[in-house]
Order: C-alpha cells, then sequence, then structure tokens
C-alpha cells in the first residue's frame, strides 16, 4: 500500500460531482489524499464529499466553472486557504457542445471547446505551478481521451481539444521536470456516464461498441479512478509526459 498511498497530499478534482472525476476523487481519498470536489453546481459535489467523509475520508467543496479563469483562481486559493497546499491536480471537467462535421461548425464553438478544454487546463497547471516547484513535489494529471489519438468525423473539435492535451502534458513535462513536477494525461476509451449517454444508449451502438472492445465490454467510472491513483502516487513517480490509455482494448485492435 505504501507505494500508493497518498496521506499528507492535497488534491483539487475539477469535475469531480459525478461520472470519471467522482471515481478519481473518491479513489484519491481512499488513498488517503484530501479531496477538493469541484463543478459548477454544489449541491452534487456535497453528496460526494459527505459520502467520502463517511467512509473516513477528507473532502471539501470548492463550486467553479472550468471557462472562467477567476474561479479558478478561487479553487486554488480557497483549497490553500483551507488546507495550505496543492499536491495534485487533476484537470477532468470538460465540455463538447457540438457533434457533428467540422464544415458546420461555427468559430465561436471552436473557441469554446479550446478553452474550456485546454486553455482551463493551463490556467489551473500555472495556478498550481509555483509551490509544487517549490516543494520540488507535484502531480498533474489531464483527463483527455482516445478521441485525441484518432480521426473522428462526429467530434472533430473535441477530439482536436483532447489531441492538444496530450501535448500540454508533454510540453509540461519537459519544461516542469527539473522542478520534479509530473504531468500526465488518462486517456479514457468510451466511459459509461451522463457525457458519453448519447454513444450507449442505443442498444445497437452499445452492441457494437462491445463488440469491437477486445474487453468486451464498456468503461466504468471505476475503471479510470485508480488510474489517477498510480499517477499520483509514488509508483507513478517516473512517469512523466505519457498519455495512460484505458478503453478496453480499443485503440490496438
Ligand atoms: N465518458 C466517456 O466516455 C469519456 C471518454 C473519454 C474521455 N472522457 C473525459 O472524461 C472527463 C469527464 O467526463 P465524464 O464522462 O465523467 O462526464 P460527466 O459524468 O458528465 O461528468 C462531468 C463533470 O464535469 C462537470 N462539469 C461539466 N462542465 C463543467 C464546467 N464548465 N465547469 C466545471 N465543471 C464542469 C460536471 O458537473 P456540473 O454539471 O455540476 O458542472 C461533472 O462533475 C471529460 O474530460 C471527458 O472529456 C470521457
Amino acid at each position: 500500500m505504501r507505494l500508493f498511498d497518498l496521506k499528507g497530499k492535497v488534491a483539487i478534482v475539477t469535475g469531480s460531482s459525478k461520472g470519471i472525476g467522482r471515481s478519481i476523487a473518491e479513489n484519491l481519498a481512499e488513498a488517503g489524499a484530501k479531496v477538493v470536489i469541484s463543478s459548477r453546481k454544489a449541491p452534487a459535489c456535497e453528496e460526494v464529499a459527505a459520502g467520502i467523509r463517511q467512509r473516513g475520508g477528507e473532502a471539501m467543496v470548492v463550486p467553479a466553472n472550468i471557462s472562467d479563469k477567476a474561479q479558478l483562481e478561487n479553487l486554488v486559493a480557497a483549497t490553500r486557504k483551507a488546507w495550505g497546499r496543492v499536491d495534485i491536480l487533476v484537470c477532468n471537467a470538460a465540455s463538447n457542445p457540438y457533434f457533428g462535421p467540422m464544415v458546420g461548425l461555427p468559430d465561436e464553438v471552436f473557441g469554446k471547446i479550446m478553452q474550456n478544454n485546454v486553455l482551463s487546463n493551463l490556467w489551473l497547471c500555472k495556478l498550481v505551478q509555483p509551490e509544487m516547484a517549490e516543494r520540488k513535489d507535484g502531480a498533474i494529471i489531464i483527463v483527455s481521451s482516445i478521441g485525441g489519438l484518432k480521426g473522428s468525423a462526429e467530434l472533430g473539435a473535441y477530439c482536436i481539444s483532447k489531441a492538444a492535451d496530450f501535448q500540454l502534458a508533454r510540453n509540461l513535462a519537459v519544461e516542469w521536470g527539473p522542478k520534479n513536477i509530473r504531468v500526465n494525461c488518462i486517456a479514457p476509451g468510451l466511459i459509461k456516464t451522463d457525457f458519453a449517454r448519447a454513444l450507449y444508449e442505443d442498444p445497437a451502438r452499445k452492441a457494437a461498441r462491445e463488440s469491437e472492445t477486445p474487453l468486451r465490454r464498456l468503461g466504468e467510472p471505476d475503471d479510470i479512478g485508480g488510474i489517477a491513483v498510480l499517477l499520483a502516487s509514488k509508483a507513478g513517480s517516473f512517469i512523466t509526459g505519457q498519455v495512460i490509455v484505458a478503453d478496453g482494448g480499443v485503440t490496438v485492435r
């Protein structure tokens, strides 16, 4: 357990009121970290935090919309005020307001996707970097997607943003590595959350996806949560700039 022990660490997880972010927050807490639960809706975050406390963990709630820089500044400031530090940052929240061909994509929607899914991650990374650099210790995890590894006819801008996250992690890994700040991406395949509901709700589409997946099933949020523990802990201490794919084998077929 020592390799995966996060006792004494403080973690911020964006988009942790449900889905993948919730599993990441719960698993980090299970490993001993104090976790900050954050999304736009405070009541949903409070429920997750209460569950963690009930199981003996430590959690607090700071609502923040990732599209608002001031709210992200407050997220980091409120965490430091309560717990004095940020050791682990998980940039998980993202948005995809457009489904369809690139030819129909309005410029402002493209800009919004890139801002929410890439620029807001950079904002958060820059906010936590100085204290991590000073301590020469920090773990940053960006939840990207296997969408960033392949071409797409329907999720074009989203996939561009997720590919950009891979490069963001690589750049920051190189730039901040000398300060022992590790920056990695997790790239999930199709995971059963509200976000991806349209991709698995239709039984025929779901069955087709399952049959093309070597593990013959879709992912669950808890298939991802433990990877964050690995990347944040001593067990992952020599991993940086990487993309950890968790997709049941879809991309290796
Ligand atoms: N599910 C999949 O198949 C899949 C596959 C690959 C990658 N991913 C990635 O995994 C991450 C999490 O997705 P998920 O599937 O877990 O989605 P989800 O279950 O819909 O959860 C999304 C979370 O993000 C929060 N959120 C949404 N917009 C936000 C905003 N503007 N500001 C702050 N928080 C916001 C939501 O809470 P509020 O509504 O309260 O803000 C919620 O906590 C995303 O980066 C997504 O791209 C998902």
